[in-house]
C-alpha cells in the first residue's frame, strides 16, 4: 500500500489508478452511493481534475458546500495557518478557544434578529458538524419550546413537516422522510413528525393541533427535484406560526449563504424565521460545520449546561475555516453573484429549453437552477454531460440539478451552457471544444 504515500504529478493525492479506485470502493465500501464513472484527483475554484489532468466543471458544488469554489485561498490559507500555527486541533469541551468565541460571534451576526418576538437581545449559535446535527438541535429546540413554553406533555410533541424533504439522514431524521427508501428497515422510526404538501398551507393549518410545536421547512426544497414553493407560503407559514405560537425554522443548509440570490432564501418573501440551520458552504467546503442559530432567548431557554454537547462541534479548525469563509462570503457578495450570474444562466437555458424537445420546465433562483425533462430520467443526461466535461447530477430522478459554486465567471458559465446545448437540443451533438 505504499503507492498510496506516491504523490501524482498532475497533483492530487496518490498514483493509484482509477480502476484500483473503483474497486477499494466495491470491496472496502458500503455502496450507499450511485457514482458518476469519474474519480476526481484535485479541485480548484469551478473545476475538478481527473489523474491525466483534464478538466471538469463543477455544476454542482457538492449540493452547496462547495459555494465559495474548492480551495478558496484565503480559506485554505486560514485552515493551513492554523495546522501550522497549532491551533487547530480539537480540544477538550471543558476550556474556552478564541477561534470558537470569534466565530460564534461572527455566525450569531450574520443572522438578522431572530424570532423578535422574543426579544432584541441578538442570536446565540450552537455549532455542530454535518448538517442533520444541526438539524436535530433544531428539532430538540422546538420540542423543548412546546414542552416548557406551550405545556405540550413530553413526548406529544409534534412538528409539522414537508413532503419530499431531506435534511439528512439520521434515524430522527428519516423518519420524517417521504422517500420510502430513506426509512425502509431501519424502524423503530421517530414519532412526533406530520409531513403535509410543500406550498400547501390549507394543509399546514389542518394540521396544526394543540401538541404542535413548531414548523421545519426547506425555503426551497434541494432534493426534493428544485421545487420552489408558491409565492406567499413562507409568508404564510410566519403569520400560522405566529397565530399558533410555533417556532418557525428554515433550514437553509444547502439554500441559504446567497444559493438562490439572497443570503438568506427565506429573504425571498422578507419573513423572518425563528431559527436557521446552516451547514454545507459555512466552512467553505473545507471541514464539516454547521450551525443552528436563534434568538438568544430560546438558545438560553433550551440548552443547558450538559443538556448537548459534540466532541468536534465548534472545534478549532472548524471555527477558523468558518470564520474565513464568512469573511469570504461577504467581501466577495457572492448573494449578489449568485443573483446576478444566475439571472444570465438561467436565461440562457431558457433559451435551450425553447429548442429542446427534452425539457419540460426551467426553474430557480440565483444559482440553484433546476431543468426538470420530460421522460423522468434526468441522470442519462447527467451522463451525457460528464462525457462532455461537465459534472451534474439529478435531483428527485426527473430534473437535473445546476449548483455550481457562486464564483462562476462568464467562460465558465459559456462552457456550461454549450454543453447543455449539445446534450438538450438534437442534432447539436458534437463534442464543443474543451
Ligand atoms: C436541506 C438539507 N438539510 C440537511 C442536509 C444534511 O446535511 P449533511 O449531509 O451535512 O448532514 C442536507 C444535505 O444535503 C440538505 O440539503
Amino acid at each position: 500500500m505504499g503507492v498510496l504515500e506516491k504523490m501524482n504529478p498532475n497533483g492530487g493525492f496518490s498514483t493509484v489508478p482509477d480502476r484500483s479506485i473503483m474497486d477499494f470502493e466495491e470491496q472496502f465500501g458500503a455502496h450507499h452511493y450511485e457514482r458518476l464513472h469519474m474519480v476526481v484527483r484535485r479541485a480548484r475554484g469551478c473545476w475538478l481534475f481527473d489523474e491525466n489532468g483534464n478538466r471538469y466543471l463543477d455544476g454542482l458544488a457538492a449540493y452547496s458546500a462547495a459555494n465559495t469554489g474548492h480551495h478558496h485561498p484565503a480559506i485554505a490559507k486560514a485552515v493551513i495557518q492554523a495546522l501550522q500555527g497549532e491551533f487547530a486541533s480539537v480540544l477538550s469541551n471543558v476550556v474556552y478557544t478564541d477561534p470558537l468565541g470569534i466565530f460564534l460571534a461572527k455566525a450569531a451576526g450574520f443572522a438578522p434578529q431572530l424570532a423578535t418576538r422574543f426579544g432584541n437581545n441578538g442570536n446565540k449559535v450552537l455549532p455542530k458538524n454535518g448538517g442533520v446535527e444541526s438539524v436535530e438541535t433544531a428539532i430538540k429546540t422546538m420540542r423543548y419550546y412546546g414542552y416548557s413554553q406551550k405545556g405540550i406533555p413530553d413526548g406529544d410533541q409534534e412538528i409539522i413537516v414537508f413532503d419530499n424533504n431531506f435534511h439528512g439522514r439520521t434515524i430522527s431524521v428519516v423518519s420524517f422522510s417521504t422517500t420510502e427508501k430513506y426509512r425502509q428497515g431501519f424502524g423503530p422510526l421517530t414519532p412526533g413528525f406530520v409531513s403535509v404538501a410543500f406550498g400547501d398551507l390549507f394543509a399546514v393549518e389542518k394540521a396544526i393541533n394543540a401538541n404542535t410545536c413548531g414548523i421545519l421547512v426547506e425555503p426551497m426544497q434541494g432534493e426534493g427535484g428544485m421545487a420552489i414553493p408558491p409565492k406567499g407560503f413562507l409568508k404564510g407559514l410566519r403569520r400560522l406560526a405566529d397565530e399558533n405560537d410555533l417556532l418557525l425554522v428554515c433550514d437553509e443548509i444547502q439554500v441559504g449563504m446567497g444559493r438562490t440570490g439572497k443570503k438568506f432564501c427565506f429573504e425571498h418573501e422578507e419573513i423572518v424565521p425563528d431559527g436557521v440551520i446552516l451547514g454545507k458552504a459555512l466552512s467553505g467546503g473545507l471541514v464539516p460545520l454547521s450551525v443552528f442559530i436563534t434568538n438568544a432567548w430560546i438558545m438560553d431557554l433550551v440548552f443547558s449546561k450538559g443538556s448537548d454537547g459534540s466532541t468536534f462541534g465548534g472545534y478549532p479548525l472548524a471555527c477558523v475555516a468558518g470564520t474565513a469563509a464568512l469573511s469570504v462570503f461577504e467581501k466577495e457578495q457572492l448573494a449578489l453573484r449568485s443573483a446576478t450570474k444566475g439571472a444570465l444562466l438561467k436565461q440562457r437555458i431558457q433559451a435551450i429549453a425553447l429548442q429542446s424537445p427534452h425539457v419540460k420546465e426551467v426553474r430557480g433562483e440565483g444559482l440553484f437552477i433546476g431543468i426538470e425533462v420530460n421522460n423522468g430520467n434526468a441522470m442519462e443526461f447527467c451522463r451525457k454531460l460528464l462525457d462532455l466535461n461537465v459534472i451534474v447530477n439529478d435531483s428527485h430522478g426527473h430534473t437535473i440539478r445546476i449548483s455550481p459554486p457562486l464564483i462562476i465567471n462568464d467562460h465558465e458559465i459559456d462552457f456550461l451552457v454549450k454543453r447543455l446545448e449539445t446534450v438538450l437540443v438534437d442534432g447539436k451533438s458534437s463534442k464543443p471544444h474543451l
